[in-house]
């Protein structure tokens, strides 16, 4: 089913998931804004099948704030139904947190918790306020199904997004958005590894279900691809 009267903007798209996103969004005949740090042929490819419904903006590096509200007065007028933060990182992932040096510590925490939510807050006056605002999260970040061990950093940069957005949230009472802090699955990206079990087209056909499926349901909830919820 085809909506052209919706518009999502995707930050980090230039491949893998974010990617992924942008053509799900677009097959179901959204107008999608798509950012990217550096020039992706991956993404012009897909621009140039999408008949002038794709918008890409570079220079976008969620971890520079100024880079972040350049975007937000370039795109000023504009009135996005969602937004979506879908830029994360995962590095060390064998490494216990204890041999895991400071500086890349602090990367994945900026990376993939203060800098989502940060990039969120700045965009938020573009999103329309019965709009929906993402976050691409991970099971990892979920405390209470945490048996396993492994990815310590970034499990634990995960579970501060999952805090900081209901932080957000706290501070959004009383608006209508909808926040949604997504996992997708264990996917077969450049980050999720040639083993993964489930592919882009798969998780991302299934992220976008469940984002339209909660359009203007107001509240938070933490879900994965299929739509189910994941406790805290
Ligand atoms: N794959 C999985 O199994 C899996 C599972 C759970 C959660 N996730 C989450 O899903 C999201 C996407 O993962 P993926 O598997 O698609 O990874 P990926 O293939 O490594 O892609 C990561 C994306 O994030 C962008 N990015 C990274 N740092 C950024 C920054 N500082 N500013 C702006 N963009 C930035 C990258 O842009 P560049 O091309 O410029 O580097 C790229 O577009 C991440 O949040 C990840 O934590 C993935």
């Amino acid at each position: 089913m085809s909506d052209t009267s919706k518009t999502a903007l995707i930050i980090g798209a230039s491949r893998g998931l974010g990617l992924g996103l942008a053509q799900q969004f677009l097959a179901r005949g959204w107008n999608v804004v798509a950012t990217v740090r550096q020039p992706s042929a991956e993404l012009d490819a897909l621009g140039a099948t999408a008949g002038g419904r794709l918008r890409t903006e570079s220079g976008v590096d969620i971890d520079h704030p100024d880079q972040v509200l350049d975007l937000c007065q370039r795109l000023a007028g504009a009135r996005f139904d969602l937004l979506f933060v879908n830029a994360g990182v995962n590095t060390r992932a064998g490494d216990t947190i204890d041999v895991v040096p400071d500086a890349e510590v602090l990367r994945l925490y900026m990376t993939n918790a203060v800098s989502p939510v940060r990039t969120a807050e700045t965009l938020a006056e573009l999103v329309d306020p019965a709009g929906t605002i993402g976050f691409m999260t991970s099971i990892l970040g979920s405390i209470a199904s945490a048996a396993g061990g492994g990815h310590e950093a970034y499990r634990a940069s995960k579970v501060a997004l999952n805090m900081l957005v209901r932080c957000f949230g706290a501070r959004a009472a009383g608006k209508d958005r909808t926040l949604l802090l997504l996992h997708p699955g264990w996917v077969r990206t450049d980050m999720g590894g040639p083993q993964a079990a489930v592919d882009v087209e798969t998780s991302t056909t299934g992220l976008a279900d469940v984002i339209t499926a909660r359009l203007g349901s107001g509240g938070l909830a933490y879900l994965d691809y299929t739509g189910k919820e994941i406790p805290w």
